[in-house]
């Protein structure tokens, strides 16, 4: 990427803790340089045993900020005037025990002081082993700090300095930059709360089986992508898929229809625009074996099923009902009669039809789709599902803002 000067002006304060990922923090400074930004840097005791002050200096320009107790750095640029100073402040990679002091609001030393005593938007690129990172303490401080707004880019899955494989990897540095980028020319959706539904889910017949469809989950997780780009906070709930999460999206994992709505539901309160692009199963074995069923020699087997309950019906007849509720309808025949059927049964503003059985649509690269909505229609022809994403947030995006400037 050349440099824009997109951050001439900004104060970029750089947070860099005791991770094996430290000494990626100096190409981000040089990257952040390049587009114009003023970098300070502050490193922790652990940063320091990673990657020297004097590379981040000397990348940075700046004296490094180490000890809020040494005399001379607190009459350089002390601890609240650093605060004072970030337009935003980034800590890459930012440990898990970094993430424990934020979460708990420690100020035992620099960055965590320098963060309690901050109002600059606070982003965090997390790098630790997977394990880790999957710990329920890390993951119950991601969420706390996310309620609280802080903006969280990455962890990426992939492989690990400790030689294991898993999510926890800081982002890349060229992603972090072009987020960070993003930021600053606000997109149509800017500080809009999304939640999308992708993927199939799975229904357990026993501990070893299962009723599931053939959704990908690709079509869901490209809108996120596109959503994002858009500028939207996207909160993805997603059915098992074997895809990795699109930069900047919260992800949240769930396996069952019924996990699927208890997520939603969770997250139904701060949701601006719904979009429910999972295939959710409509039915669950009425009854889940404990045991692995065994095969009979004589006789077939007859499974019962019961209904799950209807995520997109639910969402838009809620008392918590989103300003815009966007539903798919997959139709193998008679596309359009459905579809419209569909929009105004279940009270949705929008509905995306694709035509499933051909070619299209299920664990394809490509889509097409058609969209309704009360009074108007619009054809996207055959594309990849990014760009198909793409067009169809604009479509969202301009119903949006059509019905909030009624
Ligand atoms: C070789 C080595 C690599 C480490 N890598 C990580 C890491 O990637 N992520 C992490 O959270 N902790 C890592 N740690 C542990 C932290 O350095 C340790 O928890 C430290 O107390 C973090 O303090 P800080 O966040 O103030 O820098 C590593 C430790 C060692 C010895």
């Amino acid at each position: 990427m050349i440099g824009s000067n997109a951050f001439r002006g900004k104060h970029i304060l750089l947070g860099i803790t005791g991770s094996i990922a430290a000494y990626k923090a100096a190409d981000l400074v040089r990257r952040l340089k390049e587009h114009g930004a003023e970098v300070r840097v502050m490193m922790s005791h652990g940063a320091t045993q990673f990657i020297t002050p004097l590379t981040m200096q000397t990348v940075s320009g700046h004296p490094v900020s180490l000890n809020f107790f040494d005399a001379d750095e607190e009459a350089a640029m002390g601890h609240i005037k650093l605060a004072r100073w970030a337009d935003w402040i980034v800590i890459a990679p930012a440990t898990a025990d970094c993430l424990a002091k934020l979460t708990h609001g420690h100020a035992d030393d620099l960055i965590s002081t320098v963060c309690l005593a901050s109002e600059a938007p606070l982003i965090l690129a997390p790098a630790m082993n997977n394990k880790m990172w999957s710990h329920p303490a890390t993951q119950q401080n991601y969420q706390l700090l996310k309620q609280r707004g802080v903006e969280f880019f990455g962890p990426e899955s992939g492989d690990q300095a400790c030689g294991e494989q898993g999510e926890g990897r800081l982002m890349a540095v060229d992603a972090i930059v072009s987020l960070l980028l993003t930021k600053l020319q606000p997109g149509p959706l800017s500080g809009t709360q999304l939640l999308i539904t992708a993927g199939p889910t799975y229904e357990p017949i026993d501990p070893v089986r299962f009723i599931a469809n053939r959704s990908s989950g690709k079509m869901g997780y490209a809108l996120a992508q596109a959503a994002v780009e858009a500028g939207a906070n996207v909160t993805l709930i997603s059915g098992p898929v074997a895809l990795g999460t699109p930069d900047g999206v919260n992800r949240v994992d769930v396996e069952t229809a019924q996990q699927m709505y208890d997520a939603v539901m969770q997250y139904l309160t701060q949701t601006i625009i719904f979009i429910g692009c999972a295939a959710v199963a409509d039915y669950r074995p009425a009854h889940q074996a404990q045991a692995k069923l065994k095969k009979s020699t004589n006789n077939d087997l007859t499974l019962q099923l019961q209904l799950n309950p209807d995520i997109i019906n639910t969402v838009a007849n809620s008392d918590n009902r989103p300003e815009l509720v966007v539903g798919f309808a997959a139709e193998t025949d008679d596309l359009q009669q459905y579809a419209q059927q569909k929009l105004q049964q279940k009270r949705l503003d929008l509905i995306a039809a694709n035509r499933v059985g051909d070619r299209l649509a299920f664990g394809q690269e490509n889509n097409a789709l058609e969209i309704f909505w009360e009074g108007g229609h619009k054809s996207l022809t055959e594309a990849p599902k990014l760009e198909i994403a793409r067009e169809l947030i604009k479509v969202i995006t301009e119903r949006y803002h059509a019905k909030n400037s009624i």
